[in-house]
């Protein structure tokens, strides 16, 4: 049984301008699926705050529901894999972007965007992870598949206070790496110190100025969530063989290097699209972020509010000023 309405943020163009409120929808109203889901908590991410502030390389039409991230219990189903009742979870696909996401209430889904809440995770857990906790193990994962091992290797992790930075230092110091944290906020050093990262460096003194083709062989592996010039500087200073998992914009959406990292350190650009993974690899990356790779102090980079609040901390995640995850618990 479900209700006929739901709570949800809208986002709706107005005289060229994008206004949000909560509003009461009606569940006729959603797209059909296959899975209904009675969402218990989302989570806010970069591409939520783009979403809804008409971005429409995000979202091309609105009204709109964002929120690429939702955990809850399924309220009604045509998918026999996944009966009522069942506690699950959607990450990435097209929820939240042209699809009504996770700042509802409620969401319908196809079924093969759906996973089970692995053993090991509750609901609020899954979603203090979300995408960012997702993206963070593809990067770990791709990393280690193109040579990273763990034996004490450099990492750097950029834009460390974010939501995918905080769950990469997180997960890459559990791993056993040696994190190096790159931050605007060097006042959060203490909480960047308590997540695992040995190093902390302000990302403004990381940026190089000289425009030189190769830097100094630094790091083993980066795991970039900003662009620009940062992610230009990481390749650069990458070590024989060493990566760069490219993950973010929020600095810039373009790079400016040589081929000569490439043609004479060996080293690799790879491709993090956290969105579009495939089912089987999504499982695989779910199950070591309930156990192997699970934080063991997920509390501690979590802010936890409710729909209504989502509103200013939209806007101060634009300024990059949040600091963790946003948790978003519905029904309160
Ligand atoms: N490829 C994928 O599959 C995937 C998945 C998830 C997210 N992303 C992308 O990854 C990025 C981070 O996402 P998120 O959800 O973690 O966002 P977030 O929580 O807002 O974190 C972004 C961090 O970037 C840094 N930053 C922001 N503006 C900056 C600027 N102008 N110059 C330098 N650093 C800046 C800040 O860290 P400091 O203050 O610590 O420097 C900020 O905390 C976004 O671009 C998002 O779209 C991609």
């Amino acid at each position: 049984m479900f209700p006929s309405k739901y709570k949800a943020l809208v986002v709706r163009e107005e005289n060229g301008k994008f206004v949000r409120q909560i509003e009461e929808c009606s569940i006729q109203d959603l797209p059909p699926g296959e899975v209904l889901i009675n969402v218990n908590y989302s989570s806010l991410n970069y591409k939520d705050a783009l979403s809804a502030i008409g971005n429409k390389g995000v979202t091309r039409k609105y009204p709109h529901t964002p929120g690429i991230d939702a955990a809850g219990v399924i309220a009604s189903s045509s998918n026999k894999n996944f009966p009522e009742g069942e506690e699950v979870l959607v990450t990435g696909y097209d929820l939240g972007m042209n699809t009504p996401g996770g700042f509802g209430n409620y969401i319908w889904v196809p079924a093969d965007w759906v996973v089970k809440i692995p053993e090991g995770l509750s609901l609020k857990e899954s979603m203090i992870l979300g995408t960012a906790g997702f993206t963070a193990a593809l990067s770990l994962y791709k990393l280690e598949l193109n040579g990273l091992n763990k034996s004490g290797k450099e990492v750097l992790i950029t834009g460390a206070t974010g939501g995918v930075g905080s769950l990469s230092v997180l997960i890459f110091s559990k791993a056993g790496y040696n994190v190096t944290a790159s931050t605007r906020k060097i006042d959060k050093s203490g909480y960047l110190k308590s997540l695992g990262a040995n190093q902390i460096i302000n990302s403004n003194d990381l940026i190089d100025q000289g425009g030189k083709a190769l830097l100094q062989k630094k790091w083993d592996a980066g795991v970039d969530t900003v662009g620009g010039n940062i992610l230009t500087t990481v390749i650069k200073s990458l070590k024989y063989g060493g990566s760069a998992a490219a993950c973010g914009l929020t600095l810039s959406n373009s790079i400016a290097t040589t081929v000569y990292p490439f043609i004479l350190r060996g080293v690799n650009l790879l491709g993090i699209a956290s969105a579009e993974t495939p089912m089987d690899l999504r499982l695989k990356l779910w199950e070591k972020l309930s156990v192997e790779w699970k934080p063991d102090n997920l509390n501690a980079i979590c802010t936890e509010i409710s729909l209504k609040e989502l509103n200013e901390i939209i806007d101060l995640m634009l300024e990059g000023k949040i600091t963790g995850r946003i948790l978003v618990k519905h029904g309160i």
